[in-house]
């Protein structure tokens, strides 16, 4: 073989092919690259035109020397191939090079946020209540015997304080956790010019033992009307628009007489079943009828402790009324869930269900 040709050859065609990547680096648009593959690998190209000059070579030279210029036209059209790539779609060749997890794993999708069915509720019944002039407002958890018992006619060895099992969290110091929201009731007439009308919504908690209607923290939402002449008209009015428009236009709704030591006269309010349709079912335990809430007229031992420190509740003319309604019972109903513990375990199959 002649070496001497050969070497000649080879020299040529390594210095085009180190030509054509050196000016391939600087490639950024398809316009170049297409000028680039002209001038290297088109049919009048840098490395075709050698493949024309092997008919002149001697005969044991050609095999070799065709199979170098494969190799370096391969070389450089694999080269205009991944160039072509990266100028359409930079990342694809990243893609293809890298085993960079952020490529190639597929997308994760993260779980949609939903809100638990007892924001739900409450924002649906504050919303009614807004609709109709109420002020929402709010009271602390941890609260003082005053304001939980004594300001709501209910002194120290008053019988109806069984009513409310209580977690004291300094028993002598008279420091507890609220064992419903109307003590709210309370702090906002201690403040507020009648007239107004106000809810509060928040967490009570009581000695109850969990089953599945009672939970030793639940949610109640508050209600106070005061005035210079509110009725038991616009108590019967504000709740039946309220829960009408909560639970629908079809459903009946009773009030029976029922006792609170701080309204009078007092009632304990009721909805036809919404299960059955006030026929009788299991849910409202075959009465037709489901216990919602309690309220009542504002007594007056409570105007007189309020008047006390707020002169402005001492007239005669003062009235108004309350009422407080527990938000699980409300949800239970609207939602047709059988047990109050669903709601506290957070299982997200559960709680994400609800719209
Ligand atoms: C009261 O708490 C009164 N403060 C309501 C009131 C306000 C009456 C203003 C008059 C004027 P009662 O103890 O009945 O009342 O509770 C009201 C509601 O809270 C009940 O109807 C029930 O829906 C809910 N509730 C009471 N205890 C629990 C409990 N352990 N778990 C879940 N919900 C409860």
């Amino acid at each position: 073989m002649n070496e001497e040709i050969y070497k000649k050859i080879e020299k040529e065609i390594e210095e085009i092919k180190f030509q054509a990547e050196n000016e391939s680096k600087n490639i950024k648009s398809n316009e170049k690259l297409e000028q680039w593959r002209i001038k290297y690998l088109g049919r009048k190209g840098l490395i075709l035109s050698f493949t024309n000059k092997i008919g002149t070579l001697p005969e044991d030279l050609k095999p070799v020397v065709g199979q170098k210029i494969n190799e370096v036209k391969n070389g450089l059209t694999l080269l205009y191939k991944e160039k072509k790539k990266e100028i359409i779609d930079p990342l694809l060749i990243k893609k293809e090079k890298y085993t960079d997890p952020v490529y190639t794993y597929p997308g994760k999708t993260p779980n949609e946020p939903r809100l638990h069915p007892i924001t739900i509720i409450t924002r649906r019944m504050v919303d009614i209540f807004k609709k109709m002039g109420f002020g929402v407002h709010t009271g602390p958890e941890i609260e003082t015997d005053y304001y939980n018992f004594s300001a709501l006619n209910t002194p120290e060895n008053h019988p109806a304080r069984d009513m409310w099992d209580t977690f004291y969290l300094d028993y002598k110091k008279g420091i507890l956790l609220r064992t419903h929201t109307s003590p709210v009731q309370i702090r906002i007439m201690e403040k507020l010019k009648p007239p107004f009308r106000i809810i509060a919504v928040g967490k009570c908690f009581r000695r109850d033992a969990f089953d599945s209607s009672h939970s030793p923290v639940f949610h109640q939402m508050e209600g106070l009307m005061v005035g210079s002449d509110i009725n038991f008209s616009h108590l019967k009015g504000v709740l039946i628009y309220f829960l009408k428009k909560f639970f629908g236009a079809d459903i009946q709704v009773r009030f029976l007489p029922a006792y609170f030591p701080f309204t009078e006269p007092s009632a304990e309010i009721s909805i036809s079943c919404v299960i059955c349709n006030g026929k009788g079912c299991s849910t409202c335990g075959g009465s037709g009828w489901l216990e919602i809430l309690g309220a009542g007229m504002v007594h007056p031992e409570v105007f007189k402790n309020i008047a006390s420190k707020n002169s402005l509740y001492s007239s005669d003319k003062i009235s108004g009324f309350a009422f407080g309604m527990g938000i699980e019972r409300i949800a239970m109903l609207k939602y047709g869930i059988d047990d109050i513990r669903y709601f506290y375990d957070n299982d997200i199959r559960f709680i994400s269900q609800f719209i």
